[in-house]
């Protein structure tokens, strides 16, 4: 039963509901003619130029798009530097004294604000370190780092050098920052002491030793102090962040970079095993982020804009980072989690700090929905004008809720559509002329142009329907390719359809207002909490354990996460199942994949559900994992198998 009707209310379908911009907002909006969507279409290389126009270059380009399917090229010919563009560009302008990050610390008296000169300083020290570390234009740097403000400032210190960064989220595993090293063979890894989040403590450089026997690249670790807990330092290769940069000097030009140069690599989940190194390169992805901050986010000069996702995910690169800054705003970067010391801990971050612009994910609303409005009701939210969510399909109920109580009805939703191989948002309103619709993303941002595809027709959608959602013309900010593996890139994305159509793996739904709704994936990859995660990196770390001789891991609907990881394995011949092993699995997962990981159960069946051509039937599955019909079974090798695996997963689940 929902909460409304436990309520006694009427339910109503809230994704009805329509709610046009408030006025006031409507009036100072950043963009707010009806008429860009048209304007865009007409040319929209010229769009996108003029977006470009509004960063700084060392030199323009001499073309706008060179598009040799499925590889395309912004502002060819084009020079500039991202770190100049966050900071320099802003303090010429007389920006210098503004604040650039407010950092607020796991706990609430903990924080430490940087202006625009204050950053520059830091960053340029910080170039200047990883520059006598042999690193300069082209190099790789492994960054392994918690929420602190070390980490937006390696970032920009990699970027200043035209060094590539490769963050990666400080929860992975010593194997997952293996794997992520050894691809992109970095030299130096930055990574701290320990992380507190929360109120708990991770072992961050213990972490990373443990990953460094297998990362034979790494030459020199730099290790920030964030606890002060004496931690193992192997001479000659580590040292510490504070006493490094004592001695660097503050100054350090920016490299010209080329548009087309790689910016930066970040691993994501994708249908197999190895993890996809996406790379994003200088010139188009700012130019995007320049224009969907402006526009979607509607980024202020007094905005404090807080995003809550964490910098290990793109939505951390390109909208607590990258975005804001290049926007000349101010970003506040949160350390903890939602609930320490308690429930009340981001209302009274957002009334401390006069947020005006909260991006966050569903699975975040959702869990506050749960708790009722008590949590905020200590905390004055007036200073929130625009709220954002992202990373999921975010429900009407909690879009509403969101709505109502975040923004006291007062603030556009803006929903955002996008992934990391986007780079920025695709998808998404225009706070101060679309009309919402709970639960929609609305319409492309001007400029993008996605579709919808018939999977069994094999046909381009016409007017309403459902499908798969493709994006038929190149965008600034789109993935490059994957690291060193163009082939890769293009059988990924670029063989479904087309050369020229990329195929995004969601499916999608498109009403008569040609407003998109995103369905979720429809490949073998999980969103759990707004996490992507991948069906097969579960499935082999459980193969991993002794006791499994196959493993199928699917998600299920959840009513917090979004989608939740549940697993069946096939036990090797002498193996019990019993509450102890399904408890050593789970642990297992969270060993070898990281916590986020874990699935919720793992069911021990006879067989696994496979097709003739030996591929697994997760549908089936699931179906049977959410106590649902079995469905259709003729294209099991075995369709017999299906029973016997739903009677078994019964027995299991009391
Ligand atoms: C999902 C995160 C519905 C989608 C920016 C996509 C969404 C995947 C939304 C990318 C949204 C992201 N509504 N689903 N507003 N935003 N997704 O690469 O399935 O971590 O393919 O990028 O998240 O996840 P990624």
């Amino acid at each position: 039963m929902s909460e409304e009707q436990q309520n006694g209310q009427q339910s109503e379908d809230l994704g009805q509901r329509t709610y046009e911009p408030p006025e006031e907002f409507a009036k100072n909006a950043n963009c707010q003619d009806p008429e860009i969507w048209n304007k865009a279409a007409e040319d929209y290389e010229g769009f996108w130029e003029g977006w470009a126009k509004e960063l700084h270059w060392f030199k323009e380009w001499d073309q706008v798009l060179d598009w040799d399917p499925p590889f395309a090229k912004w502002f060819v010919g084009g020079k500039l530097n991202a770190s100049y563009n966050c900071l320099d560009y802003h303090i010429e302008q007389g920006k210098g004294d503004k604040q650039a990050l407010i950092w607020v610390g796991d706990e609430p008296d903990h924080q430490q604000t940087y202006t625009y000169n204050e950053l520059l300083t830091e960053v340029s020290k910080f170039a200047n370190v990883l520059k006598d570390h042999g690193i300069g234009k082209g190099d790789t740097v492994s960054l392994y780092l918690p929420m602190i403000p070390e980490l937006p400032i390696a970032m920009l210190a990699c970027a200043r050098l035209g060094a590539i960064h490769s963050v990666v989220f400080s929860a992975f595993t010593p194997d997952q920052l293996t794997e992520r090293i050894n691809d992109v063979e970095s030299t130096v890894l930055v990574t701290a002491d320990q992380s507190p989040r929360g109120g708990s403590i991770t072992d961050l450089k213990e972490n990373s030793d443990a990953a460094l026997g297998d990362a034979q690249s790494i030459e020199s670790v730099i290790v920030v102090r964030r606890t002060g807990e004496e931690v193992p330092m192997q001479d000659g290769r580590d040292e510490y962040w504070d006493e490094l940069m004592q001695n660097a000097s503050d100054q350090c030009e920016a490299e010209e970079m080329d548009a087309e140069d790689p910016f930066f690599v970040l691993y994501s989940s994708g249908s197999t095993g190895k993890p996809k190194g996406i790379q994003h390169n200088v010139g188009g992805y700012l130019v995007q982020l320049k224009a969907t901050t402006m526009w979607t986010l509607d980024m202020k000069d007094d905005d404090i804009f807080w995003c809550t996702a964490d910098i290990g995910w793109i939505t951390g690169h390109s909208y607590l980072v990258y975005g804001p800054l290049l926007c000349g705003g101010t970003t506040l970067q949160y350390e903890g989690t939602p609930t320490y010391p308690d429930n009340t801990r981001w209302p009274s971050v957002i009334e401390e700090h006069k947020v005006t612009t909260l991006y966050t994910a569903p699975t975040a609303i959702r869990a506050f929905m749960k708790q009722g409005t008590g949590p905020l009701e200590g905390s004055d939210l007036s200073s929130l004008r625009l709220l954002g969510s992202v990373g999921e399909p975010i429900n009407p109920a909690a879009w509403v809720w969101y709505y109502e109580n975040f923004g006291g009805e007062r603030c556009p939703v803006v929903d955002t559509w996008w992934q990391t191989e986007t780079g920025g948002i695709m998808i998404a309103p225009l706070p101060g002329i679309t009309t919402l619709k709970p639960g929609s993303a609305t319409k492309p941002f001007p400029g993008i142009f996605p579709d919808l595809w018939d999977e069994e027709t094999e046909e381009f959608i016409e007017g309403a329907g459902s499908g798969a959602l493709t994006v038929n013309k190149p965008w600034p900010s789109m993935t490059r390719t994957l690291w060193q593996d163009p082939e890769r890139y293009k059988e990924e994305y670029f063989s479904e359809i087309s050369d020229e159509i990329y195929y995004v793996e969601d499916g999608a739904k498109r009403d008569e207002d040609g407003y998109y709704t995103i369905t979720g994936r429809i490949d073998d990859v999980l969103n759990v909490a707004g996490h992507r995660l991948s069906t097969v990196e579960i499935e082999n770390a459980l193969v991993n354990h002794e006791a499994v001789a196959e493993a199928a891991v699917i998600g299920v609907e959840d009513e917090d996460k979004g989608q939740a990881p549940v697993a069946f394995v096939i036990l090797q011949g002498d193996q019990e199942y019993g509450e102890d092993l399904e408890k050593d699995l789970i642990g297992e997962v969270a060993d070898k994949a990281g916590k986020i990981s874990r699935p919720d159960r793992v069911y021990a069946v006879e067989d696994l559900p496979k097709t003739n051509s030996g591929k697994i039937m997760r549908r089936l599955l699931q179906n049977i994992a959410q106590g649902e019909e079995l469905g259709d079974t003729s294209t099991l090798a075995d369709p017999s198998i299906a029973e016997t695996i739903q009677e078994q997963t019964q027995q299991q689940m009391s």
